[in-house]
């Protein structure tokens, strides 16, 4: 069991006084409906893209449909984890892919779990770079990046494998469309498994953000140097993918402030404004802003809120989602100031699987438990986190 007990539990005759108080109450601004697209949600709270580590041998498990499934709530948005688009794309054990057959007739019935309960569900389309190691790679050889330089040890997420991260292989400019129609295979894959759309994974100091930072990347072809040459594999990922199977259909995630895998940016806020609108002109339907303040995964500081808005002013036309350790009442301030559409939580839906009902009812939170985060346990921290009624449907 995960670190909340059934003493936290609500019983049944209780249940029946909340749903009554639930119904008087009004709708906190993260409750409200929001119109995203061609999609009708029915609040703001968007289950943030996880990598959950219980995917074995990189194939989707039957154990996640009823994990998304305790998620999605009727109208809710979920995007899923991070899913490799090749055999280059992996960096750690046990991520799902969505490259083989055999991967996407994997994820169907966990997509259809989601969609039985009426929830929206985004595939995030993940490449590693070099963010790998040799036993992730075919024929052992060595992970690709913009760059031969190898990731720091004393910055990469994750001390424990940061010895594993080998020099990488930089990429030829004569290859980057073949990297492209591996984005757009995986989005046609994840559509022919039933997801209503792709997310691209742009954040993190993985594949493509070792493209767009200029920390990383120290190309003086086409693909590096100024902003705009930074950009353009990114870029071309996402005009291809939306050309396959629509821009409305498209969103991307970004972590332009963030150092994450020794993957930082000497001036963030020209990055972010630049994509945006770019990403704008292509009519996607969302992009996915990782906060400044976060630091890591697993620590956030006080910055400042505001800095995010040269962002969304530039990505004028479609839905702005914020991620980055948001509570129940900086995500409803976020919503009532406009500073976002919706609000992704990550580690708070990881450990409250009704986290909608937790915050319209203001109840407790179950404390997520960083051990088991990426255990790759088919049960435990997974799919074990209590609710708030017992014998949840
Ligand atoms: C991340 O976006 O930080 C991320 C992606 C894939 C993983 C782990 C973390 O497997």
């Amino acid at each position: 069991m995960a670190n909340t007990t059934m003493a936290n539990m609500n019983t049944n005759s209780n249940s029946k006084e909340e749903s009554k108080k639930m119904d008087e109450r009004e709708a906190i601004p993260l409750l409200t409906p929001y119109k995203m697209g061609n999609f009708n949600l029915s609040h703001r709270i968007v289950l943030a893209p996880l990598s959950r580590s219980r995917s074995y041998n990189f194939i989707p498990q039957p154990h996640a449909a009823l994990y998304y499934s305790q998620r999605t709530t009727k109208g809710g948005f979920l995007i899923g984890e991070a899913s490799g688009v090749s055999d280059t794309a992996q960096g750690y054990p046990n991520t799902p892919g969505i490259w083989t057959r055999e991967q996407l007739e994997a994820w169907k019935p966990i997509v259809s779990a989601v969609h039985e309960k009426g929830g929206i569900f985004f595939c995030q389309l993940w490449h590693a770079g070099r963010v790998s190691n040799y036993e992730y790679q075919p024929d052992g050889k060595a992970p690709i990046s913009s760059t031969d330089k190898r990731l720091r040890k004393d910055i990469a997420n994750n001390k424990a494998t940061a010895d594993k991260y080998p020099p990488p292989r930089r990429v030829r400019a004569d290859e980057i469309p073949k990297l492209v129609n591996d984005f757009v295979i995986a989005a046609k894959n994840a559509m022919e498994a039933g997801f209503d759309g792709i997310e691209i994974h742009g954040a993190n100091g993985y594949l493509l953000d070792q493209f767009l930072k200029d920390k990383v990347n120290d190309r003086d072809d086409e693909y590096g140097g100024n902003l705009e040459n930074r950009c353009r594999f990114p870029l071309q990922v996402v005009k291809a993918v939306a050309d396959e199977i629509g821009a409305d259909k498209v969103g991307m995630r970004l972590s332009p402030f963030a150092d994450y895998n020794d993957c930082g940016d000497s001036d963030p806020h020209a990055l972010g404004v630049h994509m945006a609108q770019s990403l704008n002109e292509m009519g996607i339907l969302y992009i996915h802003l990782i906060e400044p303040r976060m630091v890591t995964q697993f620590h956030k500081f006080d910055g400042t809120k505001s800095s995010l808005t040269p962002i969304r002013k530039a990505f004028k036309d479609g839905t702005f989602i914020v991620a980055g350790g948001y509570d129940r009442n900086e995500g409803n301030e976020a919503i009532s100031c406009a500073a976002a559409d919706l609000v992704a939580y990550g580690r708070l839906f990881l450990a409250n699987p009704d986290l909608p009902t937790r915050f319209q009812l203001d109840a407790h939170l179950n404390q997520p438990d960083a051990t088991t985060f990426y255990s790759h346990h088919p049960v435990l921290g997974y799919t074990d986190y209590p609710f708030l009624q017992p014998n949840p449907k």
